[in-house]
């Protein structure tokens, strides 16, 4: 962590666990910069935290433009990152693709990822913490559909859900093999949240389950469910990277995540539905 001020990018901070982790970093003297789909919606999550110093941001991260524009702003404007909490995610009841065909949930909950990750790569600072929020839900798929990465005429919201969350910890995994430097890259469990995730762009009856799932006890708070993104974010003593972390401690991911077969495609897949190709020599902050 830098003598000045920490900078900390939380993509999703308009609401739920990232607009928590936006407010526990700010508290602890970080320099937020929150992110949201657009503009009017960070500056509204930013004045909820105006005691403290933190900068909207915008993109909607199903737009491969809009993100590679979020990417040169942050480059440009802001001073360089000690934390990237990749936060942003969707759940989707329906079928969507974005203007690249691109299946939404896996674009914006991976693609989205591995692109702005990519292009902040050489904003860094030495030791940064880069945070993927991830979830256990990704048991509930054996592995990746490469054959069928859109789920074309098998979609269900848990399946791509699941495969996007899959993605996210084969992503870290396969970031914390490549990487030639002091990066920590960390994939974290949230647990259950009570947050709006469940009713956002789905049909009336997976709103209804997730009304009730949220309430069941045991459910997380918003800022229960961050705790550990903030743990990570905050630890003085650098976390060890590559690792999947639930409640403040490493444990196991599913059997899946743990295919070094599986993580290579990812990234190999992820490389040409973005166009974007990590450069592991070149510079960092
Ligand atoms: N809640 C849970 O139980 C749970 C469990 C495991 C993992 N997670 C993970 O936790 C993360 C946060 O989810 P949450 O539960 O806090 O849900 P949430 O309250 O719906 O927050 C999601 C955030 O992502 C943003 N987002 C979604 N699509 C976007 C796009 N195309 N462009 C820009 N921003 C976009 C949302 O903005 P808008 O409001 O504009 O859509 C919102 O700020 C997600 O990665 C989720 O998969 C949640």
């Amino acid at each position: 962590m830098t003598e000045s001020t920490p900078t900390a990018l939380v993509t999703g901070a308009t609401t739920g666990i990232g607009l928590a982790t936006a407010r526990a970093l700010a508290a602890a003297g970080f320099h937020v910069l929150l992110h949201g789909r657009t503009l009017e919606k960070a500056r509204r999550a930013a004045a909820e935290l105006s005691r403290y110093r933190v900068t909207p941001v915008y993109a909607d991260l199903a737009r491969r433009a809009e993100v590679v524009a979020l990417a040169d702003r942050i480059r440009a404007e802001q001073p360089p990152l000690d934390v990237l909490v990749n936060n942003a995610g969707v759940w989707n009841s329906t079928q969507e693709l974005t203007a690249e065909g691109v299946e939404l949930t896996f674009a914006v909950n991976h693609l989205a990822v591995y692109l702005l990750t990519g292009l902040l790569r050489d904003h860094l600072r030495p030791r940064a913490r880069i945070i993927c929020v991830a979830s256990d839900s990704h048991r509930q798929v054996r592995g990746m559909r490469f054959d069928n990465l859109n789920l074309d005429g098998s979609y269900h919201g848990l399946r791509s859900y699941a495969q996007s969350k899959l993605a996210n910890v084969l992503y870290c995994y396969e970031y914390d093999h490549r990487k030639q430097d002091d990066t920590i890259v960390c994939a974290v469990q949230p647990g259950l949240v009570q947050t709006d995730i469940g009713i956002k762009g789905n049909t009336w009856l997976h709103r209804l389950a997730w009304r009730v799932r949220r309430r069941m006890s045991g459910n997380k708070t918003p800022e229960e469910g961050a705790a550990t993104v903030v743990f990570l974010a905050t630890v003085k003593e650098p976390p060890p990277s590559g690792l999947y972390w639930d409640d403040c401690r490493p444990k196991q991911s599913y059997a899946s995540s743990y295919d070094p077969v599986e993580a290579r495609r990812l990234w190999e897949v992820s490389e040409r539905l973005t166009g974007f190709t990590y450069d592991w020599g070149a510079g960092r902050q």
